[in-house]
């Protein structure tokens, strides 16, 4: 007999060694997210996935499944602590969508929509972010940076090269470039990189590409992401643009 689980009073199976994130996408259920994705263990650092088990809060990302849970997703009380972490990063860092090249296949932008984030609530930080145009056909724009660490993970663990890190503490953190001079060009970072595919927001950006897919067609711009979420089954390393939206769902 399969295990299950209760997710919003819905039995969901699992099995084990499965977390409850798993379980749920596996289902067809969207948990929140934003530094979790299908091809990496999880890392737990955004808390947006943030559930209730048997009435405490925990990561659903890391907790694993357990026959008989009571686990609690779609509530109010958990929308809004979401919420207000999305407001959080969004004042910490400069997200202006209007005019970003990722707007409409931007994982925060989505979930903020998702939501019902109307406004960022906490004043601005305006952190000074330089950009780094200096390698030949990736842009780097560390404004937009939410810190999810998906890029280290996959230039260290996929690509061998540790391309990228953390820098700092707590609302000091930022992205760093593992150079001496600190610029993308003076590291062996290419085009073809997982890591230039993994960046849900619009920090890593590839060059003479941006807007090929107008905003206004891009996949958040025609679905919320709970709904691409739900019927996301791209293959696990994607190179197009668009699928790589759907495989981090
Ligand atoms: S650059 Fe993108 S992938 Fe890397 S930590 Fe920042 S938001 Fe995450
Ligand atoms: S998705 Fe679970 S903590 Fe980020």
């Amino acid at each position: 007999m399969t295990a299950h689980f209760l997710l919003d009073g819905e039995p969901i199976p699992f099995v084990p060694g499965q977390t409850i994130k798993e379980a749920a996408k596996a289902a067809g259920k969207y948990i929140p997210h934003l530094c979790w994705h299908p091809d990496f263990t999880a890392h737990g650092s955004c808390k947006l996935c943030t559930v209730k088990v048997g009435g405490r809060f925990t990561t659903s990302c890391t907790a694993q499944a357990a026959e008989g849970q009571v686990v609690e997703n779609h509530t109010p009380e958990l929308k809004e602590k979401r919420k207000t972490l999305l407001q959080l990063l969004f004042v910490e860092g400069n997200h202006f969508c209007p005019s970003c090249e990722k707007s409409g296949n931007c994982g925060l932008q989505a979930t903020a929509y998702e939501m019902g984030m109307l406004t960022p609530h906490f004043d601005h930080f305006y952190p000074d972010r330089p950009v780094d145009a200096s390698h030949p056909d990736v842009l780097l724009d560390f404004n937009r940076c939410i810190m999810c660490e998906l890029c280290v993970r996959a230039s260290r663990d996929v690509d061998g090269k540790s391309v990228f890190a953390l820098s700092g503490r707590g609302v000091t953190s930022h992205l760093v470039v593992n150079s001496e001079s600190g610029r993308l060009a003076d590291t062996d970072f290419a085009v073809t990189d997982r890591a230039a595919d993994v960046c849900p927001v619009g920090v890593i950006l590839k060059k003479r590409v941006g807007f090929a897919v107008p905003i206004g067609s891009r996949e958040y711009d025609a679905r919320p992401i709970s709904d691409v979420a739900a019927h996301a089954h791209a293959p696990a390393h994607a190179p197009a643009d668009t699928a790589q939206t759907k495989e981090r769902n």
